[in-house]
């Protein structure tokens, strides 16, 4: 079952910026400047679809979603949204420059990875990955982090297991992506929210990645 804050979009939007502060704009400012401009972008697991104000005028957004009050609050305010499954990859439209993945895999443990591979065998130019990550959570953060942020489409007791025991770090992040997406020139960018470097002992990082498609030679 869908948690407290999967069930109203505005509750999930000021929740995020609470966890995350500033770095929630400029997360989605850094998503979009990679985007650039004129590009058909269709958002995996968009959530409330955040992004689409921050990309440039000329760009079509797609938010692919299963949660039915994030479409209904985005498609409310004139958000192109579609219901689908991240990994029905056949049912991705086809004409889409590029993927956007923003806070989505920790939600897809343990199928992180079938994940990665399936987008990156579309013939789709650019991925852009974009995930935080905790450091110095508490046992209890560990526990509750995930029943609170649970979607109630994945499996919970898998992501309890995995926060528990074997969190996402950034070297765990890279070295997942860059395998799973290896034939793709990858490029990373990080966003701390440490204002005061050595002063917080409890925080947040958020990775933003992006792989391009390597052109074949003739
Ligand atoms: C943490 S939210 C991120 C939302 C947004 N991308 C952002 O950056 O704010 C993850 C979203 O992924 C959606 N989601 C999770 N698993 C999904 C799946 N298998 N197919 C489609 N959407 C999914 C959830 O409903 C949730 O809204």
């Amino acid at each position: 079952m869908r948690s407290w804050l999967y069930r109203k979009a505005e509750r999930y939007d000021k929740m995020l910026s609470w966890l995350h502060g500033d770095t929630v704009g400029r997360r989605f400012g850094l998503i979009a400047s990679i985007v650039g401009e004129g590009q058909r972008v269709l958002d995996l697991g968009a959530g409330t679809c955040r992004l689409a104000a921050f990309l440039h005028p000329s760009c079509r957004y797609i938010g692919a979603e299963l949660n039915p009050t994030f479409r209904a609050h985005a498609e409310a305010r004139g958000i192109e949204t579609i219901e689908l499954n991240v990994f029905d990859f056949d049912r991705y439209p086809t004409d889409v420059d590029v993927l956007v993945a923003g806070d989505l895999l920790h939600h897809l443990i343990p199928n992180v990875g079938d994940f990665l591979r399936g987008i990156g065998r579309l013939k789709i130019p650019r991925i852009v990955v974009c995930e935080s990550y905790p450091y110095g959570a508490s046992v209890l953060t560990r526990i509750l982090g995930p029943i609170l942020d649970n979607d109630g489409i994945n499996n919970l007791p898998a992501r309890i297991r995995h926060h528990l025991f074997d969190e996402f770090t950034e070297r765990r992040l890279r070295d997942e992506m860059t395998a799973a997406l290896a034939d793709r020139e990858a490029r990373f960018e990080l966003l701390s929210e440490r204002s005061e470097p050595g002063k917080e002992k409890r925080g947040w990082d958020t990775m933003v990645a992006s792989f391009m498609r390597r052109e074949k030679k003739a």
